[in-house]
């Protein structure tokens, strides 16, 4: 590809939106998910204070000792489905599985299925981090049914800051604060606004110091 202005505009429009919505959606989601699952938030703010107290931030290197803030935010990424999917095109003709894909076909992946299979993940629209938790030790338990940040070579390439950034918010923000739902404001519950990003109906949170 040609080195022009144009190409370093389109890669900076790219970032930049790419890391906006994204990271905006995921952490809205999970203020909407700990409102509406109440008890799983209770375990996140004890993970939190067991782990780092109430005085000082949480850093990136208490991660390896948060396996349920990991599994949140593996839930939340699941549940979010930030990106319903992103267009591509075939280069040429090729076959997939049985099917052949003639040159320049739009190809789209979709997210939202593979976050919300049933045969995968049994209960798909309850929010439980549990399900990346080993069972036997309790630690945090990838799962590669999981590819909120896609696969290949066009895979987000902005996957580790997202995580960074999903872990640094959410730890500190829920260190300070219980956030539950104003019974008075919309209750949308978890309907979604499908878009390329996925939103959801606000309904409205409350913000409760601790
Ligand atoms: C929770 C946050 C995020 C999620 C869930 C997410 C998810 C995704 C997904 C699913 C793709 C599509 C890959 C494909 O086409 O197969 C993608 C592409 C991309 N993302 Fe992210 N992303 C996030 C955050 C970020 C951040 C923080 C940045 C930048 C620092 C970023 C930059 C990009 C770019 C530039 C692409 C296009 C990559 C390419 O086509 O080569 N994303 N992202």
């Amino acid at each position: 590809m040609v080195s022009t202005d144009k190409n370093l505009v389109a890669t900076i429009v790219d970032l930049y939106f790419g890391a906006t919505d994204t990271i905006l959606s995921m952490l809205t989601w999970m203020i909407l998910l700990f409102t509406n699952f109440p008890d799983k938030q209770r375990k996140f703010h004890e993970e939190i204070e067991s782990v780092v107290g109430t005085n000082r931030r949480c850093t990136l290197s208490n991660r390896p000792k948060m396996p349920y803030t990991e599994a949140v935010a593996a839930e939340t990424l699941r549940f979010g489905t930030a990106l319903q999917g992103i267009s591509h095109r075939a280069m040429q003709d090729t076959q997939f599985k049985g099917f052949a894909v003639k040159k320049e076909t739009l190809i789209m992946p979709n997210f939202y299925w593979i976050c919300f299979n049933l045969k995968v993940w049994a209960d798909p629209d309850i929010f439980r981090p549990e399900r990346f938790l080993d069972p036997s030790t309790g630690w945090f338990k990838r799962s590669d049914n999981l590819l909120p940040f896609s696969t290949g070579r066009r895979a987000c390439i902005g996957e580790t800051p997202a995580r960074y950034t999903l872990l640094l918010f959410s730890t500190n923000l829920f260190q300070k604060f219980n956030i539950r739902l104003d019974t008075l404001g919309p209750q949308n519950g978890l309907k979604a606004v499908n878009s390329i990003v996925r939103f959801f109906v606000p309904s409205t949170a409350t913000l409760v110091i601790k």
